[in-house]
């Protein structure tokens, strides 16, 4: 018997590494899995106390649970935590800054890892320094397992499953639905940091993107139609194209379900909804100053001094209130067109219109901290249970990837991410 942990929480201190732990320990009950778990982070005092307040809020005592104590800016110390478990969930973010030296970590000890990172400069760097080592090590990277981009990517997957024939294209509609009228703010300042530096490595991000892949995907028609703005017929709101993060993992995915499986690469685009066309005008006025200031080192450093004022309320250091997580619902739409009868491995021209119509839902309670906890803590579960329906022995995947044939859908169904098919014409 080892005594190595199987799974550590990094960044327990985080707002989203604490509330992760419920969700990890509901699963492993679940299923009644015998899996051992830790946290860890930089100071010891800081664990502690969050560990035992945390504890007596839910009514669970926390005191055993094993602490590893590891600092980003100490390299051993980081290696000696990941050589302590089978998987880290690693919650400390910004990944720009700090993600990478766990990844290295990780695989100097064969530790599997996975992250709530929806910053594509990052995660697109892991696969193309890492990609290699971890398939060979037999070692599963994973990022973007949160709200970005699980309802996304893996609703790809529930649409392509429910088909039955060749999907050329999938919209998706990303809205929320607040029960409250309060404008309280919905997320904690971490994400909103790591906004910040993905929108300042925009342009690196697109000349590293070309460097991601070695084959060319294939030209599939007919074209899908990109909108900046219009009125979604669909979710009947107004909406504007959200280029990342959930469209670059999506298209990443299709790229390797093109390369691995020889399948007819699916065209995606991604929108958000907004409820009405004033909110949306609302939204690009503050989205286009945010990227324009964070551009620049001392505007930028505005941007991290008044979340706030530059998010119209949405971001603070103190992150949401219980009731407003509890009061928010994110809905996913996505509406994918092809053809009947013809399989996914189809890469070959159809030179008619598509005409079959497949709607499904994607849809969970308390985005940042409900929702994207279960996918973060299903995540590891799953490559630890399921790594047999796994790609390869190993590598760096987007979730799409790593848990198309997995029943992971089934999981998270059953901790309040629905996926739900809504038609098919
Ligand atoms: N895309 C999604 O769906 C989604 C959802 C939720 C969160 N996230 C991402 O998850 C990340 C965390 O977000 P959050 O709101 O939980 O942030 P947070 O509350 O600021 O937590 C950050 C964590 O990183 C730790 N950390 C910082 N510097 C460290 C160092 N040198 N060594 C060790 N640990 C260090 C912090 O430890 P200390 O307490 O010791 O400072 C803390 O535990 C962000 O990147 C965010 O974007 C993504």
């Amino acid at each position: 018997m080892s005594d190595k942990l199987d799974i550590i929480i990094f960044g327990v201190t985080g707002y989203t590494g604490l509330r992760t732990i419920p969700y990890l320990t509901n699963v492993i009950n679940q299923y009644n899995l015998s899996l051992s778990w830790g946290v860890a982070g930089r100071s010891e005092v800081k664990i502690k106390k969050m560990l035992k307040e945390f504890g007596q809020s839910k009514g669970v005592n926390y005191d055993n649970v094993p602490i590893i104590i590891a600092d980003i800016n100490d390299e051993n110390s980081l290696k000696n935590m990941t050589s302590q478990a089978r998987i880290v969930l690693n919650a400390t973010g910004p990944y720009y800054l700090y993600g990478e030296q766990v990844v290295k970590a990780c695989l100097a000890s064969g530790t599997h890892h996975v992250d709530l990172s929806g910053e594509s400069l990052y995660t697109e760097k892991m696969q193309l320094l890492y990609h290699e080592e971890a398939k060979s090590k037999g070692i599963y990277i994973i990022s973007a397992c949160g709200l970005d981009s699980i309802p996304v990517d893996m609703g790809i997957v529930f649409l392509k499953n429910n088909f039955q024939g060749t999907l050329n294209s999938v919209e998706t509609y990303t809205y929320l639905e607040t029960e409250s009228s309060t404008k309280e703010p919905l997320l904690n300042v971490g994400t909103y940091n790591s906004v910040i530096y993905a929108l300042a490595n925009f342009f690196q991000t697109e000349s590293q993107r070309k460097k991601l892949f070695h084959t060319e995907l294939p030209t599939t028609e007919p074209k899908i139609c990109t909108k900046l703005i219009h009125k979604s017929d669909l979710i009947n709101k107004w909406c504007t194209l959200q280029p990342d993060p959930d469209a670059a993992v999506a298209r990443r995915s299709q790229h390797f379900f093109y390369d691995l499986y020889n399948e007819r690469p699916i065209q995606v685009n991604c929108y958000l909804g907004l409820n009405s066309f004033w909110y949306l005008l609302k939204a690009m006025f503050l989205g286009f100053w945010i990227i324009i200031f964070s551009q620049f080192n001392r505007t930028r450093n505005l941007l991290f001094k008044y979340p706030s004022s530059f998010s119209n309320g949405l971001f603070t250091h103190e992150g949401p209130s219980e009731e407003r997580q509890e009061g928010t619902v994110v809905n996913v739409k996505l509406r994918g067109k092809g053809w009947w009868g013809m399989s996914q491995n189809t890469v070959a021209l159809i030179d008619s219109a598509p005409n079959k119509e497949i709607i499904a839902k994607v849809s969970g309670r308390n985005p940042g901290y409900g929702l994207s906890c279960a996918t973060f803590a299903i995540s590891a579960i799953t490559i630890l249970t399921e790594s047999d329906k796994m790609p390869s022995t190993g590598g760096v995947y987007p979730p799409g990837v790593a848990f198309a044939q997995t029943t992971m859908i089934e999981k998270l169904h059953l901790n309040g991410v629905k996926f739900e098919l809504i038609s098919k014409n």
